[in-house]
């Protein structure tokens, strides 16, 4: 459940009415008096971004001020493209290293691709890199590599070049639409919308924005929700 919060808690927009049902209440604030009519303030109603909620207190939220679930499309047609990914994966056979043929590990795979792929690696990631002995030998020198350009990003055990996925995400001002694409046959294999909760430190973009400039610390935590938001979601995929 959320509360709207146009103006981002800056007591301007009066969106986050609610009505505060003890008998003992604090006076209205200033930002308060401004917004609120006195019938309102004498029935209990406040601003819920002005509340400093420091003891036990009963409330009643109206449905007006509730952030409305939104409806998120994010399927539409689908059109048949052919892929062409930045990231690529190639079924690699190496031969076994013995005293004879003693060529490192990587070399013997950018042979393997300059021959086979014709493809050129210059790198290859440190992660990737530390793996790869162990990932070789443990599948009888078969393995899969993802290439990025000219460099190796990940190494698999076996063929798996039928697995490889993208993520498509689109980071919109009230939604965030997640799209899980088979890189090989470029269908959408899965799809996801969800708020973009950045919506609690403002509903429009202008007052966002407003609240990141205010301190390093209010922009790092406005990208912080949106980064725990997009890992929530991908790992539910
Ligand atoms: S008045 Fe705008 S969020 Fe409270």
């Amino acid at each position: 459940m959320g509360i709207k919060s146009v103006c981002a808690g800056k007591g301007t927009c009066g969106k986050c009415r609610i009505v505060i049902l003890n008998k003992e209440k604090k006076p209205a604030s200033k930002q308060e008096q401004e917004i609120l009519s006195p019938d309102e303030i004498d029935n209990g109603v406040r601003l819920a971004c002005q509340q400093i909620f420091d003891r036990n207190l009963i409330i009643y939220i109206p449905s007006s001020s509730l952030s409305e679930e939104q409806k998120l499309q994010v399927r539409g047609e689908e059109k048949i493209i052919e892929v062409d990914p930045v990231c690529k994966k190639y079924f690699v056979k190496l031969k076994e290293a013995n005293l004879e043929d003693l060529e490192s590990d990587f070399n013997r795979i950018k042979s393997f691709l300059k021959n086979k792929y014709n493809l050129k690696v210059n790198s290859i990631d440190y992660r990737s890199l530390v793996e790869m002995p162990s990932i070789i030998r443990n599948n009888s020198w078969e393995i899969t590599v993802t290439i990025r350009n000219d460099e190796i990003i990940l190494i698999e055990g076996k063929d798996r070049i039928k697995n490889n996925f993208g993520l498509a995400i689109d980071l919109g001002t009230t939604k965030i639409a997640f799209l899980l694409v088979d890189l090989v046959t470029g269908k959408t294999i899965d799809s996801k919308g969800v708020m973009n909760p950045q919506v609690s430190y403002g509903e429009d973009i202008m007052s966002r924005l407003n609240f990141a400039m205010q301190s390093q610390d209010n922009a790092n935590k406005i990208q912080k929700v949106v980064v725990a938001k997009i890992n929530e979601v991908v790992s539910e995929l």
